[in-house]
């Protein structure tokens, strides 16, 4: 079974006005950010990131995937949910040699990719991974699984698992109390599915998920 790992440690706290977002989200707020768009990465903060730019802040994170996997040079890694490929850069920048390679559902994203990550970033969704079994050695996903419903969540950990075999790390959106969970409703905008770490810990069980975890909990 997969184990709890803090892989993001190194990467600072994000500030967050909950209440600024939660007096102006409406459901064609929503609908406007769910289309992972220029709103979404690139727009003002109440529709998404209030822009997605390289600020090199992946590269930390990078080296601790590396060493946690004890990725070697030409070896495969896909970012399921690359955006813009940043991981996808640190990751090539920390172990020259290593093949990397994203996934996501934007063209936009895609489109603003890292000029050093054309060409490796494949358009599509989580659910359905267009690559053979086990042909990674290791596969990523932050916070981007819990963007689909329960089921095709589920599915998405299920393809991650068969290209992998189980060498992956998951980040997603999770609470530990009621006041936790209450603010992260106060905040998402995005999420299908969210649960308690039991909840999610039961999804994996149920898709055959064994790989690593973390959750974004916002305190
Ligand atoms: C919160 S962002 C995370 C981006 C990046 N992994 C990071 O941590 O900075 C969520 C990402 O998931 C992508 N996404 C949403 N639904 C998806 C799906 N079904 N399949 C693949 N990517 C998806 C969005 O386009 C977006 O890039």
């Amino acid at each position: 079974m997969g184990r709890e790992v803090d892989l993001l440690r190194a990467i600072p706290r994000t500030k967050r006005n909950i209440q600024a977002r939660q007096e102006a989200k409406d459901p064609e707020v929503v609908r406007i950010s769910k289309q992972y768009g220029e709103m979404y990465f690139d727009g003002p903060r109440l529709y998404g990131y209030g822009g997605y730019r390289y600020d090199g802040r992946w590269a930390p994170v990078a080296k601790d995937i590396i060493a946690h996997f004890d990725l070697k040079p030409g070896q495969r890694v896909l970012d399921v949910g690359c955006a813009k490929g940043f991981l996808v850069n640190d990751l090539l920048g920390a172990l020259p040699g290593l093949e990397v390679f994203g996934l996501d559902l934007s063209d936009y994203a895609l489109m603003h990719c890292h000029p050093n990550t054309v060409g490796r970033l494949h358009l599509g969704s989580a659910d359905r991974l267009p690559f053979p079994d086990n042909s990674f050695a290791c596969v990523i996903s932050l916070d981007t699984v819990h963007n689909l419903p329960r089921e095709r969540a589920k599915v998405a950990l299920g393809e991650i698992q068969r290209i992998s075999g189980g060498r992956a790390f998951v980040r997603v959106d999770s609470y530990r109390t009621p006041e936790q969970k209450s603010v992260f409703e106060s905040w998402v905008l995005t999420a299908e599915f969210h649960d308690y770490p039991a909840g999610w810990l039961d999804l994996f069980a149920e898709a055959g998920y064994t790989g690593d975890y973390a959750w974004t909990i916002i305190e």
